[in-house]
């Protein structure tokens, strides 16, 4: 068998395919290379990509096997996480990664811009001995002004702590415990940007953040303050940056993004009091190495099937070693609810009986639908887009939970509501030492058949000589019963027998059956997850 394909379309770390060990098929692309890309991804099941390559709409199309985007790194804006979502593709980050380099970057553009590291250098390459045009300012007893208090901004409050300046804060998340523990002082952004002599931001890039430092905020800034970007370009307005630079409103600036990377013919590369370097903020051997293991191993799990902590399109998390085995039984008895099901389906319940209820269980109502759309719609169905599917069908999803399961340590039921039809309901559980895993209840009746790859559910008036009957058709067709069972409500009620046979039963021998026995209902299940 082959093996998945797993393309890498970006400058990694070593480390990243060391990371994704030898079960996949590694190929590379230039992912700036659009037709060389698009190519590349007919047969990828994962890409790797950096900032540079664009994962947009087109490239999900352009992908009809692709399991999994990773993006080795933080920053998601060249990920269409939509479109990756609607074709069930997994999105991950590594969301950690790059944080102490992009801190360490911020701390490097303040003391550049404070001592004109960056100039001083250029001038003295060039032969000169210019001392005196490169005084510059200390730290010290500075204030310095973090917009957006996240993780980044809490690792440079505590570098730049020891420089001995005062930290003071925009952000509207942090709470101002949080802010004490770090020893910030919580403030307006106007305030901050009165007050700071240095300011930095670390925000992501969304409509609201777009342009947030503007004509207006520089006007209120010292002439003297410099003003630092690490984080995403377009944050800073840089036309309006550009005019506070050449009046003289503000002192200095320090980039590492930029609207249009690479800004090309920016007039602010041009400025003497600007310092630039090309978004290297996460460009550390250590953060690449920490980002590309990471992804390695996100792709690892999504590629086996299994769901990732950082997805990012994708509910659920970590998943306890005791709700994993429940997964692919949930996801089974979601296949058997659809076959049950006669017309679509309007409500699904996913119950959990017993002590498994007391786990975090979100990811079995995330593999019930996987398993229940499985045979309803013709796109990849997985933990990414199911949700979706039900949604865009109008089904309402509920996960029960009750830590009281009489019969069974644990049950695993899906019971649900049809436009056309009476309710269905489908149980299961496993069993033994060996975990096995077991058919306990199909619509109210009560039985214990060891989960197959098919099976063929008939129920009918309960009356002498029905399993000759169909023993009989089932035998002339060639069709093997491997085993049965028959529940009912009472003698001469309503009956149900549950057979395990050894091959897909055709249509036309399920109808001569039915017909035979007078079903009320005759349906076939194939197991093919
Ligand atoms: C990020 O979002 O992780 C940083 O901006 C780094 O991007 P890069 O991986 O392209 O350097």
């Amino acid at each position: 068998m082959s093996k998945p394909v797993v393309l890498i379309a970006e400058e990694l770390s070593p480390a990243t395919v060391d990371a994704l060990g030898p079960d996949f098929e590694i190929r590379n692309v230039d992912g700036t290379d659009r037709p060389a890309l698009l190519a590349a991804l007919s047969d990828a099941h994962a890409v790797l990509v950096r900032s540079a390559t664009k994962i947009d709409a087109e490239a999900i199309a352009a992908a009809p096997v692709l399991k999994v985007v990773a993006r080795a790194g933080v920053g998601l804006d060249n990920v269409d996480i939509k479109a990756a979502t609607t074709a069930g593709v997994m999105v991950v980050n590594a969301p950690t990664s790059n944080i102490i380099s992009a801190a360490e970057l911020t701390v490097g553009h303040i003391l550049s811009l404070a001592r004109h590291i960056p100039a001083a250098h250029a001038s003295l390459a060039a032969g000169a001995w210019k001392r005196s045009s490169y005084t510059g300012v200390e730290l010290y007893e500075k204030t310095v002004g973090i917009i957006g208090l996240g993780r980044i901004g809490a690792l440079i409050t505590q570098r730049l702590q020891a420089f001995g300046v005062t930290v003071i804060a925009y952000d509207p998340y942090v709470t101002t415990a949080r802010a004490q523990q770090l020893g910030v002082e919580l403030v307006s952004l106007e305030d901050l940007l009165r007050r700071a002599d240095f300011t930095t931001i670390h925000m992501p890039r969304t409509p609201e953040t777009l342009g947030m430092i503007s004509d207006a905020q520089f006007a209120l800034m010292k002439p003297t303050a410099f003003v630092v970007n690490v984080a995403r370009g377009g944050l800073i307005d840089e036309d309006a940056l550009h005019r506070a630079l050449t009046s003289n409103t503000i002192a200095g600036a320090g980039l590492d993004v930029f609207v249009a990377e690479p800004p090309k013919d920016s007039p602010l590369l041009a400025l003497p009091n600007v310092v630039v370097t090309p978004h290297l903020g996460a460009s550390t051997d250590e953060a690449q190495e920490k980002a590309g293991v990471s992804v390695a191993k996100s792709v690892r799990l999504a590629l086996g099937g299994e769901l990732v902590p950082d997805a990012v399109n994708v509910a659920g998390g970590v998943i306890d070693p005791y709700v994993r085995p429940g997964i692919p039984l949930v996801e089974k008895l979601g296949q058997v609810f659809t076959a049950l099901a006669t017309s679509p389906v309007t409500s699904i319940d996913v119950e959990v009986h017993g002590e498994l209820a007391e786990y975090d269980v979100s990811v079995l109502k995330l593999a019930a639908l996987k398993g229940v759309f499985t045979d309803v719609v013709s796109d990849q169905v997985s933990y990414v887009n199911a949700p979706l599917i039900a949604e865009q069908r109008g089904v309402t999803v509920r996960l029960i939970t009750e830590t009281d399961s009489p019969e069974y340590r644990n049950v695993l039921t899906i019971r649900g509501a049809q436009s056309d039809g009476p309710a269905i309901s489908v149980s299961g559980t496993l069993t033994g030492p060996k975990q096995v895993e077991k058919l306990v209840e199909i619509n109210g009746h009560d039985v214990e058949v060891p989960l197959d790859r098919h099976h063929v559910v008939m129920e009918y008036t309960d009356r002498p000589g029905i399993v000759a009957v169909y023993g009989k058709e089932f035998g002339q067709a060639g069709i093997n019963i491997a085993a049965m069972q028959i529940s009912r409500e009472a003698a001469g009620g309503q009956a149900l027998s549950v057979l395990t046979v050894d091959s897909p039963v055709p249509a036309e021998i399920l109808e001569h059956v039915r017909s035979a026995i007078d079903a009320s209902s005759l349906r076939e299940i194939d197991i093919t997850l």
